[in-house]
């Protein structure tokens, strides 16, 4: 898969790209991470990519040109192209796994007061983390692409995702590491037990249970 992202602050994400499983999902080249600096498309003077919005208003605005001239560079015939904006559709752990079967995603990041309207011809999806409004994309753009990579085969265990919260509209279970008791909770005796079926049933017992008490909204879709 290739994700190529566009932002005008590219330094964002050096750190996410060089820590963790990420660093190894692109070191075993199960992704192609590109960051793009749209300043980089910009024909106008001073590499200019925003400007003040027509009627007036306070803040900068996200120029067409730059950014219809980096999506024109890297668009290929099966590219999906997403902006991150608070306005698009909120994302769900059920649109990370329709992503992560893409192979080549576009990732717009917004920033300033806005973006001009006319970019979004040129969008197949705008996707929102939720109902609150962030300075920019980068962190939105980071934490799809976050979701997509750990979904692709090979980066981590697919049993690690499997039982993911949210799956099956259900939250994870509860898990324990050693030691078996501390400051007096105890592991539940099941997962001593080595009854594999036992502790299989428990585990969906606790994701049932654990869903109906934070989140009972997620059983009643
Ligand atoms: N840009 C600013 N806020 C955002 C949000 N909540 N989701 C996606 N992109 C954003």
């Amino acid at each position: 898969m290739i994700i190529d992202i566009l932002t005008i602050l590219p330094n964002m994400f050096d750190n996410f790209l060089s820590e963790s499983i990420i660093k190894r999902a692109i070191e075993k080249e199960l992704v192609n991470i590109n960051i793009h600096n749209i300043r980089d498309y910009s024909s106008y003077n001073h590499k200019q990519v925003d400007d003040t919005p027509y009627g007036g208003g306070s803040g900068m605005v996200l120029m067409c040109d730059p950014i219809f001239k980096a999506v024109e560079a890297l668009r290929k015939e099966d590219t999906l192209v997403i902006m991150m904006t608070p306005q698009g559709e909120t994302y769900s752990q059920k649109k990370a796994y329709e992503l992560s079967i893409h192979k080549h995603i576009i990732i717009i990041c917004g920033h300033y007061e806005g973006f001009d309207e006319r970019i979004l011809s040129l969008v197949d999806l705008e996707l929102s983390i939720g109902d609150y409004v962030l300075t920019g994309g980068e962190l939105p753009s980071m934490i799809v692409t976050d979701s997509i990579v750990r979904l692709i085969d090979g980066v981590i265990n697919t049993e690690s995702h499997l039982n993911d919260s949210f799956n099956d509209n259900l939250l994870d279970y509860p898990t324990y590491t050693k030691p078996r008791v501390y400051n007096g909770m105890e592991v539940p005796d099941v997962l001593l037990s080595g009854h594999h079926e036992n502790i299989e049933k428990w585990r969906m017992e606790q994701r049932i249970k654990k869903t109906k008490e934070k989140r009972p909204d997620l059983m009643e879709g």
